[in-house]
């Protein structure tokens, strides 16, 4: 057999790992397994790749090492709080890299076929999109830059007009590339600059989205880079991350009810928003110790986790304090909102970093139908995703999302320090419902409280 074939058998195999270590992600029980399988899948098309005939060792070990080293550091020194920002530095890497790989294919050789060379703008284009956004998105993240949306008067005529550029200028490259060397180092500054550009006026809050579309993009780059450098593993690879990247990103557009051009275009973030509704009721304070005695008779707990868990990083005592409602006879489940939190999946990885059992996480289409019939509804530090407003406040900026039906249990608790809003910045009626305790303190303090009532009986 010769070694092209045993190549694009290995690259069929990682990409069939790809596949299912993909399909595998969708569920927590087998989401650390899938990642070792497309780790694998990974490790073999970079083996398969090293065998191509030609290459230049020293660079490629020496680019290991730098890559490794940096690699391993981020790893270790992430707070799981700051994983946005990570992958937002890791998409924008893709897209330089994209950028880079087409660049020096055309410097090489610039007068190639016409895919090729189509392939080669693309690259460029999208990866140096990619990649400043990519870093303006973790700038913003790590308020290196304001968090607020950059807008100045004409901004959308300022982006159409760079992008309108960048097409003719496109069009012009790809029809002589060999005496187009100015107008393609144009094309590559302009590509910059456009990333910089599209992610300024959108606020922080909603750089998740921007990151899961940058994360599309990159692999978009990657599969032009594919066609560039005839890589077939390359080119479904980077498919399959375009693809999936872009489905994540409707997933949370929806789940926020929000459409993706609203997340692009409306500067969310850049005023205060309110609800028009005026909330009515009064609020209704709880200590933690009368608390405990509602939960110690309760026969069905929901915890809703929200945003506020990971601030206090109360994973590990809520999950302590459901191991001693079940011990007391209960069932304790957790409620998971697909946009609970800052990040997709944040809720998720935060529990499985306390060991919760998978059966014990369910997702708001699951839970939903059996909440009348629980008695205590624990919301910790959750605000937007148990907002009753979704439902019937036409004038809300969150009408229509889907939420968790915190309310309709027979006891809610809310567990947060203040009568503070959360990201959407609107008032939430359920905190004013007759069924509703409002427990003041940092989540961990009063969950803590709460395991040291269970533990010494009272
Ligand atoms: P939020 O609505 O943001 O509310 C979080 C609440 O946590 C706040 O009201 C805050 O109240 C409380 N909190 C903060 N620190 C706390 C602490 N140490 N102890 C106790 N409570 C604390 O959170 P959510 O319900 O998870 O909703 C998520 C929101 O983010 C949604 O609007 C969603 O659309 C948006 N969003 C999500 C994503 C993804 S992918 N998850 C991406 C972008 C935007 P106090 O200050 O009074 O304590």
């Amino acid at each position: 057999m010769n070694l092209t074939i045993i190549t694009n058998i290995i690259y069929i195999i990682a990409s069939i790992l790809f596949i299912i270590g993909l399909k595998r992600m969708s569920s927590p029980k087998t989401a650390r397994n899938a990642n070792l399988l497309s780790a694998v899948g990974m490790l073999l098309a970079i083996v398969a790749t090293l065998l191509t005939k030609g290459l230049e060792f020293e660079w490629i070990i020496i680019g290991l090492v730098i890559g490794s080293v940096i690699g391993i550091f981020m790893a270790l020194k992430v707070a799981m709080t700051a994983m946005p920002q990570m992958v937002a530095l890791l998409n924008g890497s893709g897209g330089l890299a994209s950028l880079l790989v087409g660049w020096a294919s055309y410097h090489f050789t610039p007068a190639s076929s016409l895919l090729t060379t189509v392939s080669t703008y693309l690259a460029v284009l999208i990866g140096g999109v990619t990649f400043t956004g990519s870093v303006m998105a973790w700038a913003k993240l790590e308020e290196k830059i304001t968090g607020r949306p950059i807008q100045f008067a004409g901004q959308k005529i300022a982006n159409s007009l760079l992008l309108a550029v960048l097409v003719i200028g496109g069009i012009i490259f790809c029809m002589n590339p060999a005496g187009n060397y100015p107008l393609f180092l144009i094309i590559i500054v302009l590509s910059l600059v456009l990333g910089v550009m599209v992610v300024i006026p959108i606020g922080g809050a909603d750089m998740p989205v921007v990151i899961s579309l940058l994360n599309s993009y990159s692999g978009m780059a990657g599969a032009a880079t594919g066609f560039v450098i005839i890589n077939s593993m390359l080119i479904v690879a980077g498919s399959l991350v375009g693809a999936s990247g872009i489905i994540l990103t409707q997933i949370m557009c929806k789940a926020m009810n929000r459409s993706l051009k609203n997340v692009l275009f409306s500067g969310f973030g850049s005023v205060k928003k309110q609800s028009s509704s005026a909330v009515k009721g009064e609020i209704k304070a709880l200590s933690p110790q009368d608390a405990y005695l509602v939960l110690e008779a309760a026969r069905s707990v929901v915890f809703v986790p929200g945003y506020g868990l990971a601030v206090a990083q109360a994973q590990h005592v809520v999950k302590e304090l459901a191991e001693l409602l079940e011990k007391n006879g209960a069932e304790a489940r957790f409620a998971i909102h697909p946009v609970a939190g800052r990040m997709p999946g944040h809720m998720n990885i935060l529990l499985a970093e306390a060991n919760v059992p998978y059966e014990q996480l369910l997702e708001m289409d699951n839970i939903n139908p059996t909440m009348e019939t629980v008695d205590v509804c624990m919301v910790i530090g959750a605000n937007d995703v148990v907002n009753p407003a979704s439902r019937h406040d036409k004038n809300s900026p969150i009408y229509g999302m889907p939420i968790i039906n915190a309310d309709k249990a027979k006891t809610v608790f809310v567990l947060k320090r203040s009568m503070a809003t959360g990201f959407a910045g609107i008032e939430n009626e359920l905190f004013y419902y007759d069924n509703t305790r409002m427990i003041f303190g940092d989540a961990k303090s009063t969950l803590q409280a709460l395991v040291t009532e269970f533990k010494s009986g009272h």
